[in-house]
């Protein structure tokens, strides 16, 4: 059985005095929850959020990483520096790096890698644009980008890994997919997998992401192959990002 697993990417939000504010809520709850549970924060605050997370049940993550090991990169930051916060995961390819800031599979595949190399753990987001859904190409689009990063690491990799299913027209639009939709994408990623790797598949944690709130994320996460959430808007309210926890059972 694998173990929901519920990640807030608070996106370039917060303040050192709401982050305090928000992980002193969070930590006061979470000794209870039964998932895991992350938050991926902008790189600033990573020393202060691990600080504020260490000894308690709430794992660091970060938003993005270089592909690059080092060098002449400015304003780039790389895997082992995030390492040095006691980072455990990073997102890879989230939808506003790949349409914002022109991230191919290529480079997230690299990303992965990168991530994968100084032993964090990434978690590679996918999902299809508004106009590809309408089009029908939902299947093609995902499997594409899961394709460029299982070709570039080899399916073994994703056994230390985390995919994220966010379609982009349901990310900060109160728009969420259905569950059954969620599930249906769900579906054909472990598949993808699983005819590479049967046992890496059936491990595999798959989140779901785009305006997950606490009204919708029960019935959400309780989809064959819903294992927890990417939780944006709701992971900078504690109480909203708590029962979304709640709901991961
Ligand atoms: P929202 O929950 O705000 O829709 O954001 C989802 C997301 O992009 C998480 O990475």
């Amino acid at each position: 059985m694998r173990k929901k697993f519920v990640a807030g990417n608070w996106k370039m939000h917060g303040s050192f005095q709401k982050n305090a504010a928000l992980l002193d809520s969070l930590k006061a709850q979470s000794e209870n929850l039964a998932c895991e549970v992350a938050v991926c924060v902008p790189y600033p605050y990573l020393a202060q959020v691990q600080a504020l997370v260490e000894g308690s049940r709430i794992a660091l993550g970060a938003q993005n990483l270089s592909e690059h090991a080092s060098g002449a990169f400015t304003g780039e930051v790389s895997a082992a520096m995030l390492g040095e916060f006691a980072c455990r995961y990073v997102l890879v390819g989230h939808s506003e790096r790949r349409t914002i800031y022109g991230e191919s599979d290529a480079v997230v595949a690299e990303k992965f890698a990168a991530a994968l190399a100084s032993g964090l753990v990434p978690v590679l987001c996918v999902g299809e644009k508004l106009d590809e859904r309408e089009g029908g190409l939902t299947d093609q689009v995902v499997s594409r980008q899961m394709a460029a990063v299982l070709e570039r690491v080899g399916v073994a990799a994703f056994a230390k890994a985390v995919v994220a299913y966010e379609p982009v027209w349901a990310i900060g639009t109160g728009m969420t997919a259905s569950p059954a939709q969620a599930q249906d994408v769900h579906m054909a990623i472990r598949a993808q997998v699983a005819a590479l790797d049967a046992g890496v598949a059936s491990g595999l944690q798959i989140l779901y992401g785009g305006s997950v709130k606490p009204q919708n994320a029960k019935e959400l996460f309780s989809q064959a192959d819903i294992d927890g959430g990417l939780i944006g808007g709701a992971a900078l309210v504690a109480d909203d990002f708590l029962a979304i926890c709640q709901a991961a059972v």
